[in-house]
């Protein structure tokens, strides 16, 4: 099944390193990274888990729960994280999907058989308090994802989910944004009192309403 931007991220029940987990349950009313790696006791996954672990803090400030999947059982999971918190300094400190099924990995179609048959890629979905897929992202098992940039994106999602702004190209949090374009410079001047430039009648900014 493809999951695209604006669907109801797909519910499922599976079993994680802790415990059975509804996903929109044990969401509730946060925002959720759902995020899926090829294998266990692999060398990239390793990092890649380990940050994870490291950004909790910031992934917490934000309201947003993280989980990860693989098809490795939660055995394997379990031990693995050893070496993660040996290698990387990082405790693994959200759940880990056991999918050997392929249950949750074909409900979000995060295996891709014609570059792997038997192993998911590195899927990221990014899903709102409303249950909607917010973003999608697929990186080959060769390229460690940049979860600094995941965070810029939810920054990005969560301040245009509170103001009719979106954010330039390379924005970083606290940046100027872009002014909607449904709205009227007119109406932007006195939504936006920090003040609103217009470069083109198409293409307005404006310091960040946060
Ligand atoms: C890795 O995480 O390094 C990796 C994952 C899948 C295949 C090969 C390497």
């Amino acid at each position: 099944m493809t999951v695209r931007l604006g669907d109801e991220a797909p519910n499922f029940s599976a079993d994680t390193t802790q415990g059975t987990i509804d996903f929109h349950q044990w969401k509730g009313a946060d925002w959720a990274i759902l995020f899926s790696h090829p294998k266990d006791f692999t060398p990239v996954c390793t990092t890649e888990l380990g940050m994870v672990a490291k950004l909790m803090p910031e992934f917490q400030k934000r309201h947003t729960r993280v989980i990860g999947l693989s098809v490795d059982p939660v055995a394997s999971h379990l031990t693995w994280e050893k070496d993660i918190a040996d290698v990387t300094g990082n405790a693994v400190n959200f759940p880990m999907i056991a999918d050997p099924d392929r249950t949750v990995s074909n409900l979000y179609d995060m295996i891709h058989p014609n570059a792997n048959d038997t192993m998911t890629v590195r899927s990221v979905f990014i899903v709102g308090p409303d249950n909607k897929v917010k973003l999608t992202l697929t990186y080959p098992a060769s390229c460690g994802r940049n979860f600094d940039e995941i965070i810029r994106v939810l920054d990005g999602l969560q301040l245009s989910a509170r103001f009719p702004v979106s954010t330039p190209a390379n924005w970083q949090k606290g940046g100027d944004v872009i002014v909607a374009t449904s709205m009227s410079t007119a109406d932007a001047k006195v939504k936006f009192p920090k003040g609103v430039t217009e470069l083109k009648p198409y293409l307005r900014t404006t310091p960040s309403p946060e």
